[in-house]
């Protein structure tokens, strides 16, 4: 089960699109712990963006910016589907680092290192996404179940291209 996001999260409008409560309203604490996990990983990368060395760098830098811009995006469509379904989306750091299940990572500027940390943060998003999307599926809430199979399908892109570069 998810988490309790304290109260940050409680429904502002009632079955407005005509899907059930309950689970519209555990919907809700799945998107918010996504978006936890979304913004420590959008942190972490750049982290590694700003602190990566070596003979990489200029290849890894740019890598990286590309995948905080889309992580940056994701974040917001999914807030805002939060609202859209009747929700709050958290918006304080204290409440994302208390509802994420990955990790901060910091001062790792090693490029093998930093790509495998980025893995390790896709390959958990990924799993989240495709668990919730089997939630937002059963409460027939297709309009987010597509966006969660749209953000896997990049995210799933973007693990083969840094799999292959640690290879
Ligand atoms: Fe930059």
């Amino acid at each position: 089960m998810p988490t309790k996001t304290n109260g940050a999260s409680k429904a502002s409008l009632s079955n407005h699109l005509g899907l059930e409560n309950e689970k519209m309203w555990s919907l809700n604490e799945s998107l918010n712990k996504l978006l936890s996990d979304y913004h420590v990983f959008y942190q972490n990368v750049r982290g590694f963006h700003w602190n990566v060395m070596g003979s990489d760098f200029f290849d890894l830098h740019i890598k990286f910016e590309e995948l905080y811009k889309q992580v940056n995006k994701n974040i917001d469509e999914l807030a805002e589907r939060i609202v859209t379904i009747g929700y709050r989306p958290l918006h304080a750091f204290s409440d994302f680092l208390s509802n994420a299940s990955l990790q901060e990572i910091k001062n790792v500027k090693d490029g093998k290192q930093c790509v495998s940390h980025v893995i390790n943060g896709l390959g958990m998003l990924i799993g989240e996404h495709r668990k919730y999307a089997a939630d937002s599926d059963e409460a027939e809430d297709i309009v987010t179940t597509d966006m969660l199979t749209k953000f896997t399908g990049d995210l799933e892109k973007r693990l083969w291209m840094f799999t292959m570069f640690n290879k």
